[in-house]
């Protein structure tokens, strides 16, 4: 694993959008898996205000979502559709047919599920995946004891994951409780990874991705397995690895 650590937030979205800037100027047909959470979010604000300065084509680039939650439509705000679309796809002109999310209102549930992962088969892997990591150390919404074996499924929220993203809602309650996700095994198809973590409340999970033999139980370490994996971390959340 390449390890970048970084001051701060600020400069670890800075990094982050310099990745992605140059997959997008620098391949016929990008393929770019993204993520939605805090953590990516300064990486699409600076992606955002970049094209308001200096502007590149998106034309040419496909995006797969890792995730989306069960019986939330595009219109709900928080939808990850409808996060994706206000954060960077509503700032960078990509075509939207070229945007893929998995449908969270999807009567089949499971059809949905495989279109997706056939989805990711034939316009993917992604050439870049972005990721953030869980306190629990999940990756999408693969929560701790999901199989490595794992392709696109619907999971039960774990209720840590549903506390951290209550902020999000106005009441914990309103948080789903399912959503659908790549799986572990369609994660780990991508070519390149940035895996993103900042401040101290990830610092723990930060520890654990480097004192941990890959297990099910935290399936961040999975990572580990990957050929071509960068983390980008800042201080705050690198603090309690061993130097
Ligand atoms: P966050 O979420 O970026 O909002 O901290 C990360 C995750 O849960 O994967």
């Amino acid at each position: 694993m390449n390890v970048i650590i970084t001051e701060d937030y600020d400069t670890l979205s800075e990094q982050s959008a310099d990745i992605i800037t140059n997959h997008v100027t620098g391949l016929e047909a990008p393929v770019l898996g993204l993520a939605t959470g805090s953590t990516p979010l300064g990486t699409y604000n600076r992606l955002a205000a970049r094209q308001a300065i200096a502007p590149i084509d998106y034309r040419h680039v496909s995006t797969i979502n890792l995730d989306e939650y069960v019986g939330l439509g595009k219109a709900h705000p928080q939808s990850y559709h409808a996060f994706m679309k206000e954060k960077l796809f509503d700032h960078i002109e990509i075509p939207e047919a070229n945007t893929h999310i998995p449908d969270g209102l999807a009567e089949n549930r499971q059809a949905e599920c495989e279109r997706y992962e056939q989805l990711i088969d034939s316009i993917g892997p992604p050439d870049l995946q972005v990721l953030g990591i869980g306190h629990n150390g999940h990756i999408g919404f693969n929560e701790p004891g999901t199989s490595f074996q794992s392709e696109t499924h619907v999971v039960n929220l774990a209720p840590s994951t549903r506390e951290a993203n209550a902020r999000f809602f106005s009441s914990s309650e309103e948080v789903p409780c399912q959503a659908i996700t790549m799986g572990i095994k369609s994660i780990m198809k991508s070519r390149k990874i940035v895996l993103l973590a900042s401040g101290q409340s990830k610092a723990k999970a930060i520890e654990r991705l480097f004192q941990e033999e890959p297990n099910e139980a935290f399936p961040a370490s999975v990572l580990n397995q990957h050929p071509n994996v960068t983390l980008i971390v800042d201080q705050e959340a690198y603090q309690l690895v061993e130097q």
